[in-house]
C-alpha cells in the first residue's frame, strides 16, 4: 500500500515545458543516420531529415532541443556548417571517434529539424576553442533583421527572415572537455563572451556552464566570482548542471538488485536540484537565474560490436523508470528547475528513438516522454507520498529505495498524475487522496510495464509500449493499482 496526497490549491509553480527538452549532439549516429540522411537517401525524408523520426518526436512534444553539443560544441565553428552543402569543410570530430564531420547538418538544417518537430532551438557556443567574435557573429547570423553581411549570408542560405533563436549556451562542460577551466577562470571567460552575446532587438536567454553532477563548490565559486565583478550578473539567465546516473550491469543485463541500484542513482537528481538551487539562492535569492540540467540520463556500456565512442546503448523498462522518476522530480520542483535536456534524442545514451537503416523504434524512455507530455505548462501541485521502501544490496552494502514516486499537475479541471512502481515483482495499490474539497469525476490512464528487462528491438519493435487502462477515479479518494515495474500516467477530471 502507498498513499499520495494532493491539494489542488497548493501550487508549487508552473511546470516549464522546457523541462521536457532534448539534447542532440554530433556524436555517433545521433545527427547522421538519426536525424539527417540527406536528400538523396532512399530512407523517406523531407529535405534530408528523416520522416519517421520527426513523426515519432512530434508525439513526444519536445519543447526545446540543445545542439550541436556537448563536447562537440567547444570544437565546432559554426561557419563550417552554413553555405552550399557541397562546399562545406570536412573536419575531424576529436571527441567522438575522430570521425570525419561533413558539416552537411548545420545551423539551417538544425532550424528546419526544430520547426518540423515543433521545438525551440538551443544553440551552444564554442568557448573552449572558439572566439568571442565567432559567437557574437553566430548570433548576428541567426537573429539580425537588418542588412548586414551576415544577415545577407543567412538570406542566401535560405532564411531571409531572422531565425530568432532565444537560447544560447556559453560553452559546455568548461570544467572538462570545454577547456578545463577553474570556476573563476570560466567566470572570467563567461563574462567576456556574454558581454558580446547581443540580442539584436530580441531578448536572449544566455546560459552558463554549471557543475559536473552536484558539485556545489563549482557553483559557489562561479557565482562568487561573478558577484565580485563589476559586471554583476548581467546577461546570465540560466545555469546548467549535468548529471549522468550511469549504469549498473549493462543496458540489458542486470540483476534485480542492479535494477534498484540504477533507479536509486537516478533519484539522486533530487539532491542536485535542491542543493544547487540553494547554492544559487545565496547569490540570486529572487531566482532571476534559472537552474537547468541540460544533460542527464543513464550511461551504459555501449552495445557489443558498436563503436566505443558512439555511445550507442539499448534502452529498457529500467531506463523508462529512471526517466519517469527524474521527470517527476523536475515537476515536483517546478519552482527550481526551468529546463532539462535528456541525453540524447536519437541513437546516443538514453535515447528516445533508435534507428537502423530505414527502421526506427521508440524506446521505453521515448514512451515516457509521450505519456508525461500533459504535464508541460501545468501547475505543479505539492504531493506527499507515503510509500514503503525496498531493500537491495550493492556490493556488500544494504540499501533502500522508495517503492512509489510521482508528481501531479493541474490545467483547469484536468489533473495529470504520474506514478512509478519500482518494485520488480509486487503490484502496489496507491490511494490517491485529494484535499481542499476537490473530488474526481472520472479518469483514464496509460501504463508502461513488463518484465524488468523488456525493451524494443528492430525485430520486435513493439515488445513494450503504453496501453490505455480504465481506472476508477471518483470522489475525494480512490485507488490505482500499479503492476510491478510500471510507469502510469493518469488524466483525472475534477468535478
Ligand atoms: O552526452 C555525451 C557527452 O557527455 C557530452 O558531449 C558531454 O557534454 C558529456 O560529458
Amino acid at each position: 500500500m502507498a498513499k499520495i496526497t494532493i491539494n489542488p490549491n497548493d501550487v508549487v509553480g508552473t511546470i516549464n515545458p522546457n523541462i521536457y527538452g532534448h539534447f542532440a549532439e554530433h556524436l555517433g549516429r545521433c545527427i547522421y543516420d538519426g536525424v539527417w540522411v540527406g536528400e538523396d537517401s532512399s530512407i523517406p525524408n523531407t529535405g534530408g531529415i528523416r520522416n519517421d523520426v520527426v513523426a515519432a518526436l512530434r508525439k513526444m512534444k519536445p519543447p526545446v532541443i540543445r545542439w550541436p553539443g556537448g563536447c562537440f560544441a567547444d570544437d565546432y565553428h559554426w561557419q563550417d556548417g552554413v553555405g552550399p552543402r557541397d562546399q562545406r569543410p570536412r573536419r575531424v570530430n576529436i571527441h567522438w571517434g575522430e570521425v570525419v564531420e561533413s558539416n552537411a547538418f548545420g545551423t539551417q538544417e538544425f532550424m528546419r529539424f526544430c520547426r518540423m518537430v515543433g521545438a525551440q532551438p538551443y544553440l551552444v557556443g564554442n568557448v573552449g576553442s572558439g572566439t568571442v567574435r565567432e559567437l557574437r557573429e553566430w548570433v548576428e547570423y541567426c537573429n539580425f533583421e537588418g542588412d548586414s553581411t551576415l544577415a545577407q549570408q543567412r538570406a542566401a542560405d535560405g532564411s531571409p527572415k531572422p531565425l530568432d533563436i532565444t537560447y544560447w549556451g556559453v560553452g559546455n562542460e568548461n570544467w572538462g572537455c570545454g577547456g578545463s577551466f577553474s570556476p573563476e577562470d570560466y567566470g572570467t571567460e563567461f563574462r567576456r563572451f556574454a558581454t558580446f552575446v547581443r540580442g539584436f532587438g530580441k531578448q536572449l536567454y544566455v546560459i552558463a556552464c554549471g557543475p559536473s553532477g552536484n558539485d556545489v563548490e563549482w557553483t559557489v565559486r562561479f557565482f562568487r566570482k561573478l558577484r565580485h565583478d563589476y559586471w554583476n550578473f548581467r546577461n546570465i539567465h540560466g545555469f546548467a548542471a549535468h548529471y549522468y546516473c550511469g549504469t549498473a550491469g549493462t543496458a540489458t543485463e542486470y540483476t534485480v538488485d542492479q535494477w534498484y541500484e540504477l533507479i536509486a542513482k537516478g533519484l539522486k537528481m533530487e539532491d542536485l536540484v535542491v542543493q544547487q538551487r540553494a547554492a544559487m539562492d545565496a547569490y540570486d535569492p529572487q531566482r532571476r537565474i534559472g537552474l537547468i540540467v541540460d544533460e542527464w540520463g543513464t550511461w551504459h556500456p555501449v552495445e557489443p560490436g558498436t563503436h566505443p565512442r558512439f555511445l550507442y546503448q539499448q534502452n529498457t523498462l529500467r531506463d523508462a523508470l529512471v526517466a519517469a522518476t527524474s521527470l517527476d522530480i523536475f515537476n515536483r520542483h517546478a519552482d527550481k528547475v526551468v529546463m532539462a535536456n535528456i541525453a540524447q534524442t536519437i541513437n546516443v545514451l538514453q535515447a528516445m528513438i533508435l534507428t537502423q537503416e530505414d527502421k526506427a523504434i521508440v524506446t521505453p524512455t521515448g514512451y515516457v516522454y509521450e505519456m508525461y507530455a500533459p504535464h508541460q505548462g501545468g501547475a505543479s501541485l505539492r504531493t506527499v507520498i507515503a510509500s514503503d521502501t525496498i531493500a537491495y544490496t550493492t556490493g556488500e552494502k544494504e540499501q533502500e529505495v522508495a517503492t512509489i514516486a510521482g508528481s501531479a499537475s493541474l490545467k483547469g479541471k484536468l489533473l495529470s498524475l504520474t506514478l512509478t512502481n519500482a518494485h520488480a515483482i509486487e503490484a502496489v495499490d496507491v490511494t490517491v487522496q485529494l484535499l481542499g474539497g476537490a473530488t474526481a469525476r472520472q479518469g483514464t490512464a496509460r501504463i508502461l510495464t513488463g518484465e524488468i528487462h523488456t525493451h524494443n528491438t528492430f525485430d520486435q519493435p513493439d515488445s513494450i509500449q503504453p496501453v490505455t487502462i480504465p481506472i476508477t477515479a471518483e470522489g475525494p479518494e480512490f485507488t490505482i493499482q500499479l503492476p510491478p515495474a510500471s510507469v502510469i500516467a493518469a488524466e483525472i477530471y475534477l468535478a
